[in-house]
């Protein structure tokens, strides 16, 4: 319990940093160990490699082979719009909820001046979850656990 509320103080840490994707975002997540929130990862393994394949055919084009984004993904290009960010735990995909980025998959970002396509047409539901299955994935311990202990603990 102690453990508990020490990576809750940890992770609410007030910053003010500019997130490109939905809105401006109020503020830096800290990684916690993951020991000291003893998550256990169990990845389904049916859905990764559906979700790896699916992700090489439709995402990598844009946010590379392993997920590492384009390297200038903090500037924004000449057309005012940011490039594709990494989804491999280096950016703030973690961040978010997997319903927020389900709907960014879903909807793409150009409503909201971006440049991220929207896959509601191309992609079932399934095919979503096993993509950020895989994405989720790629995400080191200590980021994964950040991220399962704030979004109350949804996989
Ligand atoms: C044509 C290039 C392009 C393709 C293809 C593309 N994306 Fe994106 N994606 C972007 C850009 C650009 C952004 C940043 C959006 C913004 O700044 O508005 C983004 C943002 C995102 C985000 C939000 C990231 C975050 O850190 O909050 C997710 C999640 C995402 N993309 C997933 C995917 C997935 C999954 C696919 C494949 C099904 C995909 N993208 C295909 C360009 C692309």
């Amino acid at each position: 319990m102690k453990i508990r509320l020490f990576a809750m103080i940890l992770s609410s840490s007030f910053f003010l940093i500019a997130c490109n994707d939905d809105v401006k975002e109020l503020e830096v997540i800290v990684p916690v160990p993951a020991p000291e929130l003893e998550i256990k990862r169990d990845v389904n393994l049916r859905e990764f490699s559906r979700g790896q394949k699916l992700y090489q055919k439709n995402c990598a084009v844009c946010h590379g082979k392993n997920g590492e984004g384009n390297p200038d993904w903090r500037k924004v290009d000449e057309d005012g719009k940011f490039p594709a960010p990494p989804l491999n735990g280096t950016g703030h995909t973690w961040h978010h909820s997997t319903k927020v980025l389900v709907d960014t998959i879903k909807n793409g970002t150009a409503k909201i001046g971006g440049n991220m396509p929207a896959w509601k047409d191309k992609l079932s539901n399934q095919e979503i979850n096993d993509i950020l299955t895989w994405v989720k994935a790629l995400w080191p311990d200590e980021i994964y656990a950040t991220w399962y202990n704030r979004f109350h603990q949804e996989k």
